[in-house]
């Protein structure tokens, strides 16, 4: 699902989303009944998808993130068992076909594919004491564009301790859900990855972002009041390679530089720190590259503080200044952004009518985030989208995106 240049109108855009969902439903339950044999009973669920819009590479170091869910994710049939297979299928990976599995057999498979997500969550609820007492066929069909880091991944993780906890009955909140699944992606799937997306799926609230303290996970949701704006999303269709080691290395090297400063002052982690305190500590690291990855973690951090305060302010101009300083930090501090999200950035930045424009996610390729005026929305899409062809050979896609709720039954 990707639109071109001209034809990403906001307005068409909302009505698809409402006539998507409808026909999702049916869709959905059409094909489990083709690829299970019988949809009788089966139930259709939804959770989202994230885009963070300020707080980038902050949620494991003890910082503030401001994600909020979409209105895209991942889609879900389920129904139980009576045995204990587990019966997976995709539509967006039909060629693998229905692949099984059993509860006796939850263990990470390189071969298994994206049923690795769902068989880690419902080994993760073995793991916190909720045995899951019997098999289930379950089908999914996303609308997150893949690999993109819009969280396609957390989505079916949260989708998945959702259907477990309506099918079976369990007792847990959907902060749960969101800590079932980071220990599932940490654990069974191997990726080090914070809490944040995970989060923004399980806790989303319609027009809200979540402003997440993630020391102590203290959150509270603040209204995203865009007048005559939107958020555009522009994905770069640059694959994320070696994204994951990348990801893992920067964590690593903010460990290092944390241990060093914990030599001379008694913090938490880099949360803890206000930027004049980073500047009078900063020389007890041993490593200029380290000390830069620790710059942005503190400074992301302010940042992110400083941002919510400009929205609470009806400040939107000083947001989008943030946002762009953020790109800057992630680019020269951080360095994970890369040339294609660099070219989206520094492209969006020329064309009037944008009020910020930032990459979003882990980096290394996926996607950017920018609040664009309304009038500005198609020569966004048309400016833009030809410099990066001209630059990096290929297209790029973009979305106008709605903030969206938490999973959900699909009535
Ligand atoms: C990925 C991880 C998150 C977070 C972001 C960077 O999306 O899954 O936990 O660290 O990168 O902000």
């Amino acid at each position: 699902m990707a639109w071109n240049a001209g034809i990403c109108l906001a307005g068409r855009q909302a009505e698809r989303n409402g006539v998507m969902a409808e026909n999702m439903k049916e869709t959905v339950l059409k094909k489990f009944g083709e690829v299970f044999g019988d949809a009788e009973g089966a139930k259709v669920y939804f959770a989202p998808g994230r885009v963070n819009m300020i707080g980038e590479h902050t949620d494991y170091n003890g910082g503030h993130v401001f994600p909020c869910a979409l209105t895209i994710g991942t889609y879900g049939v389920a129904k139980k068992r009576e045995d204990n297979k587990l019966r997976f299928y995709s539509m967006n990976f039909g060629h693998l076909g229905v692949m099984e599995s059993s509860l006796e057999d939850l263990k990470m498979e390189k071969e298994a594919g994206w049923t690795n997500y769902p068989k880690g969550v419902i080994w993760a609820f073995g793991k916190k004491g909720y045995e899951v007492p019997s098999g289930m066929d379950l089908l999914l069909n996303g609308n997150i564009p893949n690999g993109s880091g819009l969280s396609s991944s957390a989505s079916v993780e949260v989708l998945t301790g959702y259907i477990l906890r309506d099918l079976f009955g369990f007792d847990v909140s959907n902060q749960d859900l969101a800590l079932i699944g980071q220990y599932s992606e940490n654990n069974f799937n191997g990726v080090n990855c914070g809490i944040m997306d995970q989060f923004a799926s399980a806790m989303g609230k319609k027009g809200h972002a979540i402003f997440l303290d993630t020391a102590d996970l203290s959150f509270e949701y603040a209204p995203i009041k865009l007048e005559n704006a939107k958020i555009v999303i522009s994905c770069s269709n640059k694959k994320r390679g070696l994204a994951d080691s990348k990801y893992n290395e920067r964590r690593s090297e903010c460990e290092t530089a944390l241990a060093e400063v914990q030599e001379v002052v008694g913090i938490n982690n880099w949360g803890d720190l206000t930027e004049e305190q980073f500047e009078q500590y900063k020389s007890a690291i041993k490593d200029e590259v380290r000390a830069k990855r620790a710059k942005h973690a503190v400074y992301e951090n302010q940042r992110t503080i400083k941002a919510v305060e400009a929205l609470k302010n009806n400040d939107v101009e000083l947001f989008g200044k943030l946002m762009n300083e953020s790109h800057i930090s992630l680019q020269y501090d951080y360095e994970v952004t890369g040339v294609e999200l660099d070219t989206l950035v520094e492209e969006a930045w020329k064309v009037d009518g944008v009020i910020g424009s930032r990459m979003t996610g882990a980096g290394f390729g996926g996607c950017t985030v920018s609040i664009v005026k309304d009038d500005a929305i198609d020569a966004f899409i048309e400016q833009v989208g030809r410099a990066y062809k001209e630059k990096i050979g290929y297209a790029a896609d973009f979305y106008v995106v709605e903030i969206g709720d938490g999973p959900s039954v699909v009535e």
